[in-house]
């Protein structure tokens, strides 16, 4: 074991020999097979597919899913296999990108449901497997498990198995799905792929820039599979745009942010933003997470100088850092780093921590170059596909995790426990 582990040290050391300053006796792991997931010889024509689910409001869930051919978008619900005392009917909406017809896609919202609580659910027809889901907790504690930059390799699968054990109440994306980039096909392969784990708790995802799929003057609309297929709360928060919205849940405040929009002072989102960040109630929701695509805080070689880093940070900066927000996780580079608490680019005890965390698996590959040195406000970063997870425990407390994928175990890498900043009195508004 000690020779093996001092030839790994060594080989390690050989190969990114100057590239990196840490973890010389991690054995880095090569890109993995890309999946598709065909559809399963026994899911006829009116059989759901790709089911996903999400929150709407404090207490109830949207259910997604596609069939071939037309079916009632209904949903029927209950605490127990097999009984269904409840019905909720939705709509049905499908697009066009060039040659592709997507499937039906419906959309139906139930509840009111009980927090904590196992439902059983059928889409459609009578003759519909049944899946189901758990809602949230009414309360702190929560669990969040975030991964981006997903895709669909066999180290997506690996990080998708590592999250699906750890109890998680609520998943977190941001940005970076599919991985399809025009190949709408590749969509109806992600819905399969995340079905498993997105159909039993609620999948809350923003978008990065593999959503966008414009092609000049062939399709110039954007975003029209991502905002088709993953229909988020918009509504409910205010917003007018499925680009951009924000949700409550358990204590914590949860705003999803568009960098792939505008967003500058005059825009949309800027207004709609301030608006949000000033209804939100401390005492309800002790807790304000942020998710964007491109990270603001980024000491990868990787995604420098790009204007949905440079620019939205300095637009919608000071916003955040007003309103005291606590943590903002970003996708984008295929890696891992967590900053300190920072604002303007310094450590600032009343700022967010900045956490990227785009090393969810896709066939990109990771983005193995770190820029040497580290700056002072980079705590911890590492190449390498994982997940975060984020226990927010009380008002006061939360532990943030970051599991590597390593040789397929799950291990946590990256543990720091935060304080809520207003606990701090210096951090006062
Ligand atoms: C932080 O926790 C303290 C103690 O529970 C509470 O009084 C304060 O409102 C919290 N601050 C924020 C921003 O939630
Ligand atoms: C961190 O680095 C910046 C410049 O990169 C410098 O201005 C600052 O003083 C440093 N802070 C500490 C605590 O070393
Ligand atoms: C919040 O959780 C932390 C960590 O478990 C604990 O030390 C602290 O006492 C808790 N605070 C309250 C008010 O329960
Ligand atoms: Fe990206």
């Amino acid at each position: 074991m000690a020779v093996r582990g001092l030839l790994l040290a060594f080989t390690s050391a050989l190969a990114f020999a100057g590239a990196f300053d840490f973890v010389l006796s991690y054995d880095r792991p090569p890109a993995r097979k890309s999946l598709f997931v065909r559809l399963s010889e026994d899911v006829d024509s009116t059989s759901p597919q790709q089911v996903h689910i999400s929150l709407v409001g404090e207490d109830k869930m949207r259910i997604s899913w596609i069939t071939e051919d037309p079916t009632p978008a209904t949903v029927n619900y209950g605490t127990s296999p097999g009984k269904y005392g409840f019905s909720a009917s939705g709509s049905t909406s499908s697009y066009q990108y060039v040659m592709y017809q997507s499937g039906e896609i419906h959309d139906v919202v139930i509840g009111p449901l009980k927090p904590q609580t196992i439902y059983y659910y059928r889409c459609g027809s009578d003759s519909a497997p049944e899946f189901s889901f758990k809602t949230p907790p009414p309360q702190l504690p929560i669990r969040f498990a975030i991964a981006g930059d997903l895709g669909q390799t066999e180290w997506t699968s690996s990080t998708l198995e590592h999250i699906s054990q750890s109890n998680y109440d609520v998943l977190l994306l941001p940005g970076d799905l599919s991985y399809a980039d025009t190949n709408q096909p590749v969509w109806d392969s992600f819905g399969r792929l995340v079905q498993p784990l997105a159909s039993q708790r609620p999948w809350m995802v923003t978008q990065g820039n593999h959503e966008i799929e414009k092609i000049p003057i062939i399709h110039s609309d954007t975003f029209t599979s991502y905002n088709g297929r993953w229909h988020m709360p918009f509504e409910d928060s205010g917003s007018d745009s499925n680009l951009y919205y924000s949700f409550d849940v358990a204590g914590v405040h949860v705003i999803m942010l568009g960098s792939y929009t505008d967003f500058g002072s005059s825009s949309a989102q800027y207004g709609w933003l301030k608006a949000d960040l000033k209804k939100v109630d401390r005492k309800k929701t002790p807790w304000v997470v942020v998710l964007i695509h491109a990270p603001w805080y980024n000491s990868n070689t990787a995604h420098q100088g790009e204007r949905e880093s440079i620019d939205m940070k300095a637009s919608m900066e000071d916003l955040l850092y007003g309103a005291r927000v606590d943590v903002i996780f970003a996708g984008h580079v295929h890696a891992y780093e967590r900053f300190t608490r920072v604002y303007k680019g310094q450590a600032n005890n009343c700022g967010p921590v900045h956490i990227t965390i785009g090393d969810g698996g896709n066939h990109e590959g990771l983005a193995t170059k770190f820029l040497d040195p580290q700056p002072n406000i980079s705590v911890f970063r590492e190449a390498s596909f994982g997940h975060g997870e984020l226990e927010v425990v009380n008002a006061t407390h939360a532990q943030w995790t970051w599991h590597r994928n390593d040789d397929d175990e799950l291990v946590a890498s990256d543990t720091v426990w935060l304080r809520n900043l207003t606990s701090d009195p210096a951090c006062e508004v």
